[in-house]
């Protein structure tokens, strides 16, 4: 047990030792290590209700921004022109469907039928109608592959499609070494897609353009559709991706393939994650692609038809008109340059670079530290270890000491003595408190 140190001198702990083992205790969780993020949230809070004293928060991956201020003037307008009573296109308003073209070819330098940009109830309701539309749609039966660490809703996805996955962890297969792991999975020939996150959580690594040829290139030879996941648009703030027209563009698989489908979230980047809009992307040719079998679910075997009049419109019936109207004129205000996405967000490096430091300098380490040979970006998330302690150990004795984080376990990572910080929720000010705990928590565990 590695909090021997808490039994022994409980007073010393910056958070009361008897609330939190209490609380702890109260929740019934078999392993506080293992609790999902909305667990370890209700524990979190109840032991700040009671201590009164505000948790270093890191395992909500939420914004923590305000919302981009054109998006709300645009929704609230459209509700009051009326759109609440009506029901929406299911292929998306033609304001949307012209400005997502637009974004795209700005900032990622692809053109794509107006056809394939959609809507979503968020970018999850674009994954969870592309999933159940594959699965539907190949004679053998589907099988899907994650490039871990991931995003675990869209493992969830999987399991409530009755659909089967595999995955692994990319830590050891960077650059080149990634070809032939891939292979491995690929030559099989039983794989349809493949899905990974990019800028990533948890790890914040980002694919290089070596990468991403390795991954267009194989699903090309394989035919394999990849779904990228850009949740994170744009916000591998080393470089500037925010200028429409001119590279460096936000890097893209679909620089390499044709075989693509990209999750475009509104959330993050315009920190617009309340009104769950999205845009899936899906290329020309899988948008057109005809697969007989599909026929038995759908009225269509063209793979677009059958994912819109088929799979969304039994999820959602279509995507709330005053979303739609939000992000197409965000979408619009930075294709012309009048606003500028990556400003508001970069505050999430600053933190970044700052909190990382707290926790180097106070013996933990950085569990995926490297691109390749370059070190990760600052932005959204990173991960942290300290030596001797497994992840879930780690994360149940930080709760002593008010910092909470989620442990890498949950997203597909092997690297167990890891946890992933989101920085969103801490706020600068808090910076002091948290440079307190760590070296606190750095004195009751010394590190040899
Ligand atoms: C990798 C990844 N994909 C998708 C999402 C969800 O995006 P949305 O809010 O657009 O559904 C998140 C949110 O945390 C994410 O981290």
């Amino acid at each position: 047990m590695k909090n021997i140190y808490n039994i022994l001198s409980m007073k010393e702990t910056p958070i009361n030792h008897e609330v939190v083992s209490r609380k702890i205790k109260e929740s019934k969780l078999h392993k506080i290590g293992r609790a999902s993020i909305r667990e370890l949230l209700k524990v979190v809070s109840q032991i700040e209700e009671e201590t009164g004293h505000k948790f270093i928060r890191m395992e909500m991956g939420v914004p923590g921004l305000d919302a981009v201020k054109i998006g709300v003037d645009a929704e609230i307008k459209a509700l009051k022109n009326g759109v609440a009573s009506k029901y929406v296109n299911i292929e998306g308003i033609p304001e949307f469907k012209n400005e997502g073209q637009r974004f795209v070819k700005s900032f990622l330098n692809i053109d794509v039928h107006k056809d394939g940009c959609i809507p979503t109830v968020g970018s999850t309701s674009g994954s969870f109608a592309t999933f159940m539309t594959m699965g539907n749609m190949t004679e053998r039966p589907f099988k899907h592959l994650f490039i871990d660490p991931g995003f675990p809703l869209h493992k969830q996805q999987l399991r409530a499609l009755n659909l089967n996955f595999e995955g692994f962890d990319i830590y050891d297969y960077r650059g080149d070494k990634l070809k032939d792991k891939l292979e491995s999975y690929l030559k099989n020939g039983d794989i349809t897609s493949i899905l990974y996150s990019n800028p990533n959580n948890p790890s914040w690594i980002c694919f290089t353009d070596k990468e991403l040829k390795i991954i267009g290139e194989l699903a090309n030879k394989y035919n394999v559709i990849v779904m990228e996941d850009l949740a994170y648009f744009g916000m591998d703030f080393r470089k500037d991706y925010s200028i429409p027209g001119e590279p460096p563009y936000q890097p893209t698989v679909a620089q390499y393939t044709d075989n693509y489908i990209l999750l475009i979230s509104s959330s993050k980047a315009f920190s617009y994650a309340g009104q769950r809009l999205g845009m899936l992307l899906v290329s020309d040719k899988i948008f057109n692609s005809k697969h007989p079998k599909l026929k038995q679910s759908y009225n269509s075997d063209i793979f677009g038809q059958a994912l819109i009049y088929g799979s969304l419109y039994a999820i959602n019936a279509g995507t709330s008109h005053s979303p739609q109207y939000a992000i197409a004129a965000i979408y619009k205000a930075v294709n012309d340059k009048k606003i500028n996405y990556r400003e508001a967000v970069l505050e999430y490096a600053e933190r970044a670079k700052i909190m990382k430091k707290l926790f180097t300098d106070n013996g933990f380490k950085i569990v995926y530290d490297k691109d390749e040979d370059n070190p990760i970006a600052d932005g959204f998330y990173f991960t942290f270890s300290y030596p001797g302690f497994t992840g879930e150990e780690l994360l149940e004795e930080l709760l002593y000491y008010g910092i909470s984080g989620i442990s890498l376990a949950i997203t597909g990572s092997k690297r167990l003595e890891g946890l992933r910080a989101c920085v969103s929720l801490v706020h600068k000010s808090q910076f002091p408190d948290l440079e307190h705990r760590l070296k606190k928590f750095n004195k009751h565990h010394p590190v040899n």
